[in-house]
């Protein structure tokens, strides 16, 4: 073969080599229940980045958790997934169950504060400057700390200092122990600081050992491996701790004893079988964020948008310095117009319109975010993007009151909680 030939047929290969591996367009409008969101906001006066909860979605979702756990195990709703007063009122009534788990000590406290029904177990081990701090701020009320508040302790060191602050107050508290089932996020991970742990209750004036809380996420995030390989090794860890604490305990074991295990990503893993705990705690599978986009929670809607107006529309794409973006989006048809957007850079992931992406090299903003996006999405300034959270537990805080969307309009707006009550 000649040489020229040779060099054309190269070329040729080339070039259809790029038509390949060229990204298709995907840029597609909104569909209608994105149009139908952004009318109902453009309704509300809405006209900053804003926080959507889908109300009909929301419930669905609490359907089809109740659908899983049924009467097997009690439910605890996952305050720090859904941290706002209004959604967890939402919730408990949709749900019936009045036990929550929170995790931050300002929370607790704005809780008890309203929620006089409310049973709270934290979900992590707080300081016990935190502890004293709730007594501190809680004004009284028919919430009954020493009934309806279980702290969570994790090791022998920490229950001594909670005995001494229960002991100084002259207050009875609940104590839940934090077992290590696997996560390694800390907790009891032997017998003998859990024996050291129950002595120190059996001793004390104040404290009441009520129960377990052995949290697995792990077991569908394993690289390799079956997720029931590893449910079934955490159980085995659980079910040994609570025998050695029966066998301890005797007949001091707790009458109504709380084991408490599971989060969204695996509570749909005990759907069958026997196992040693009796509640399960979610939160975010009601709302469904990006990082729960898990095969086990694939009966869950996502149920929660960031809604944010376009501020510019450019039928281009220019990128300052040394211009790429004419190269940018004569590869890429999904980078062939731009639009900045009213804030930006939350942890959430574009959604609607389809297609549109960051670009990498102009960067991200928390002021006016560019995004990109094909001819074939017809934005224009004061239009909505929209966008889902990856996860609830922050970016909910984000926005100020949570626009509550009901079949076409923001029905509610459900303030979030804040950082008050400060300090007396
Ligand atoms: C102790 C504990 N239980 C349960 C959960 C589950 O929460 P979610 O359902 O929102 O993932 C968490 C989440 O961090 C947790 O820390």
């Amino acid at each position: 073969m000649k040489r020229r030939s040779l060099l054309l047929g190269g070329m040729a290969g080339a070039l259809g080599l790029g038509v390949l591996l060229r990204p298709r367009d995907k840029g597609q409008d909104h569909s209608s229940y994105f149009r139908s969101l952004g009318t109902a906001l453009d309704s509300a006066g809405q006209s900053k980045p804003t926080l959507i909860v889908d109300r009909n979605k929301l419930l669905e979702n609490v359907r089809t958790l109740k659908s899983h756990i049924s009467d097997r195990f009690a439910y605890r709703i996952v305050a720090k997934s859904l941290p706002s007063l209004g959604l967890l009122e939402t919730v408990m009534q949709a749900s019936g169950s009045n036990r929550l788990m929170l995790f931050h000590q300002p929370f607790v406290n704005q809780v008890a504060a309203v929620m006089p029904e409310a049973d709270i177990l934290l979900g992590k081990p707080m300081p016990v400057t935190a502890a004293h701090n709730f007594y501190r701020q809680f004004a009284g009320g028919n919430f009954k700390p020493e009934r309806q508040l279980r702290w969570l302790v994790d090791t022998p060191e920490r229950l001594a200092q909670y005995d001494t602050l229960a002991e100084s107050l002259g207050q009875q508290m609940q104590i839940c122990i934090e077992l290590d089932v696997g996560l390694h996020r800390g907790g009891v991970s032997s017998d003998q600081p859990l024996i050291t742990m129950l002595e120190r209750m059996q001793q004390s004036d104040h404290l009441q050992f009520c129960g377990f809380m052995g949290y697995e996420p792990h077991v569908v995030k394993m690289p390799v491996g079956d997720p029931i390989m590893y449910r079934d090794r955490a159980v085995v860890l659980y079910q040994n701790y609570v025998d050695v604490a029966r066998e301890y305990l005797g007949d001091a074991w707790p009458q109504n004893v709380l084991l408490n295990a599971g989060g969204s990503p695996t509570y749909q893993l005990y759907d069958h079988g026997n196992f040693p705990f009796n509640e399960l705690a979610t939160g975010s599978c009601l709302v469904k964020p990006t990082d729960f986009d898990l095969p086990t929670l694939a009966d869950h809607k996502p149920a929660s948008y960031i809604g944010t107006p376009v501020l510019k529309a450019l039928d281009s794409l220019e990128i300052p310095g040394i211009n790429l973006g004419g190269i940018q989006s004569a590869w890429n048809p999904n980078r062939a117009r731009t639009f900045f957007t009213y804030g930006g850079y939350w942890k959430a992931k574009p959604e609607s319109p389809l297609g549109l992406v960051h670009n990498g090299l102009f960067g991200r903003s928390t002021n006016q975010e560019m995004l990109n996006g094909s001819r074939n999405i017809s934005l224009q300034p004061d239009d909505w993007i929209f966008l889902r959270p990856t996860q609830s537990e922050f970016v909910f805080l984000q926005f100020g009151d949570i626009a509550v969307y009901d079949d076409g309009s923001i029905v509610e707006h459900w303030p979030v909680f804040s950082e008050e009550p400060k300090l007396a």
